[in-house]
C-alpha cells in the first residue's frame, strides 16, 4: 500500500447512480478516496464504524440567492407573503446592504446547509446593483469557503438586462471579475423582444468567456411566457445544452399539452438543465388564481420521465420572498415528492437524486463528484437505511466528509419515554 489512510468509513451502504450497494468499507487517503470493497484489512488514522448506514455523495444546492438569505423580516415582515410585496420590502433592505452583511449571512447560511451534508451550491448574485455590492460580497464568500465548500456564483440581472441602463456592461464586468456563470430572467424584460435578445447576448458572453449559463425563465403563470423554446433553440444550435439550465420555468406547468408535447421533443433535443425550487414557487405562482389552483411548478415528474436533467434548489431561505427554509435539500425533495406527485418508488429516489447526482448535473461538476476509487473524498454519512428512508425520516446527516476530512457530525435527537405505555 503506496499511502496512509487517514480516514475509514466502515460498513456503510452507497446510494448512487439509482442503486444501494451492499455494506462497504471506504479508505480515504488525504482528500482523495483511495479503495472500496466489502471488508478493507487497514488501520487508520480515524476509523468511523458505520454499521449499514446511508453513504451518499454530497447534497448539492443548485439554486439559491445567498446574497438575501437570512434578512426575513428586515426591516419588515411580508404581510401578505406575495412576491410584489416581498420586492417592495428587498427594496428596502437593499439600502443597507455591504459587502460585510452579505458575507456574514452568506457565509452563515451556508453553515447551515453544509451541516446538513450540502457541499456545493451554486448562488445567483444580482448584478442590478450599480455597485455590484452582492457580486463583490459573494464572489469573496466563494473564495473564503472554498476549503470547505464549492461554490458558483452566478451574475444575475434581477431587474433584466435591457430594462435600465448600465446592465449589460455589469453583466460583462461580472464575467471579468470572475463569476462563473451567465444568467438573465427574459420574461422580466420590457418587451418579449428584449427577452428573445436577451438570451442569445447572454448565449453570447457565455461562449465569450467560456462560463456556463442559468437563466430564471418563464417564472411566471402566465401560459404565453415562452422562453424556455428561445432557450432550447440557442443551446442547440450552439451545441450547449449540458452547460445550460433553465431555472423555475413555471410556466412550463400552465402551457397547453399540445404545445407542451411539442416543447418536449425540442427538450429532449436540447438537453438543457432544470432545476424547480418546489418550496418557494408553491407559495408564490398561482397567487391569481381562484379556484382551480394551480400549483405553479414546471413540469417535474415529465422532464425526469423523458430523460432530461431536472434538480431542485431552496431558492430562498428565510428571506422577503420566503420566510421559511431550513437548509435541508431533503425537505425540497420532500415537497417535490408531494407537490408534482412522485410517490412511486423509483420517483421518491429519483427525488432524492435531484438534490445530489442531478444538482451536480447542473453544476456541471462532472469528476469532481461521486463516490468512486480516485474520486475527491466528499461524502455524507445519513442516519438511514436507504434513500426511501432518509426521505421519511428526513435524516440526520450524522457525518460530512469534505476534501476528506470530517467536516460536522451530528447526533440524531434520543428520545426517551417517561413511562411504560
Ligand atoms: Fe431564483
Amino acid at each position: 500500500m503506496a499511502y496512509d489512510v487517514s480516514l475509514l468509513l466502515q460498513q456503510g451502504r452507497i446510494f448512487q447512480h439509482g442503486q444501494l450497494s451492499e455494506p462497504m468499507d471506504i479508505a480515504i487517503a488525504g482528500d482523495t478516496i483511495r479503495a472500496i470493497a466489502p471488508h478493507l484489512d487497514l488501520t487508520a488514522a480515524t476509523t468511523l464504524p458505520l454499521a449499514g448506514q446511508l453513504v451518499i455523495p454530497p447534497f448539492v444546492e443548485s439554486h439559491i440567492h445567498l446574497d438575501s438569505v437570512l434578512t426575513a423580516g428586515q426591516p419588515r415582515w411580508n404581510q401578505s407573503g406575495t412576491l410584489f410585496e416581498g420586492i417592495e420590502i428587498w427594496r428596502e433592505r437593499k439600502q443597507s446592504l455591504t459587502v460585510e452583511d452579505i458575507q456574514e449571512r452568506a457565509i452563515a447560511a451556508l453553515k447551515i446547509q453544509a451541516s446538513q451534508g450540502v457541499l456545493f451550491v451554486r448562488t445567483h448574485a444580482d448584478v442590478s446593483d450599480p455597485t455590484l455590492t452582492p457580486l463583490h460580497g459573494l464572489l469573496s464568500v466563494r473564495e473564503a469557503v472554498k476549503d470547505w465548500i464549492t461554490v458558483q456564483v452566478v451574475a444575475f440581472p434581477q431587474d433584466g438586462i435591457y430594462s435600465h441602463p448600465g446592465t449589460v456592461e455589469r453583466l460583462e464586468e461580472a464575467m471579468k471579475l470572475g463569476a462563473d456563470v451567465v444568467g438573465g430572467i427574459p420574461h422580466y424584460e420590457l418587451t418579449r423582444e428584449d427577452g428573445v435578445r436577451s438570451v442569445k447576448y447572454i448565449f453570447d458572453l457565455a461562449e465569450t468567456y467560456d462560463r456556463l449559463i442559468d437563466i430564471h425563465c418563464d417564472e411566471i403563470d402566465d401560459d404565453q411566457s415562452r422562453f424556455l423554446e428561445v432557450i432550447a433553440a440557442e443551446a442547440i444550435r450552439r451545441d450547449m445544452g449540458d452547460r445550460v439550465t433553465a431555472s423555475h420555468t413555471t410556466a412550463f406547468g400552465s402551457y397547453n399539452n399540445a404545445y407542451a408535447f411539442k416543447l418536449m421533443g425540442f427538450l429532449r433535443r436540447a438537453r438543457i438543465n432544470f432545476v424547480s425550487n418546489p418550496l418557494i414557487n408553491l407559495t408564490l405562482q398561482g397567487r391569481m388564481d381562484t379556484y382551480p389552483k394551480r400549483r405553479g411548478l414546471t413540469r417535474v415528474k415529465e422532464l425526469w420521465q423523458n430523460g432530461l436533467n431536472v434538480s431542485l434548489g431552496h431558492d430562498c431561505i428565510q428571506d422577503p420572498w420566503y420566510c421559511l427554509g431550513t437548509g435541508n435539500l431533503l425537505d425540497v425533495a420532500l415537497m417535490a415528492v408531494h407537490a408534482c406527485q412522485m410517490t412511486g418508488h423509483d420517483e421518491l429516489q429519483a427525488c432524492v437524486q435531484m438534490v445530489t447526482e442531478n444538482g451536480a448535473r447542473t453544476l456541471n461538476l462532472h469528476h469532481a463528484y461521486g463516490i468512486a476509487e480516485g474520486q475527491p473524498a466528499n461524502l455524507v454519512v445519513l442516519d438511514a437505511e436507504d434513500a426511501i428512508a432518509a426521505l421519511q425520516h428526513r435524516a440526520t446527516a450524522r457525518h460530512v466528509i469534505s476534501q476528506g476530512q470530517p467536516l460536522v457530525s451530528t447526533t440524531p435527537p434520543q428520545v426517551t419515554w417517561q413511562q411504560v405505555v
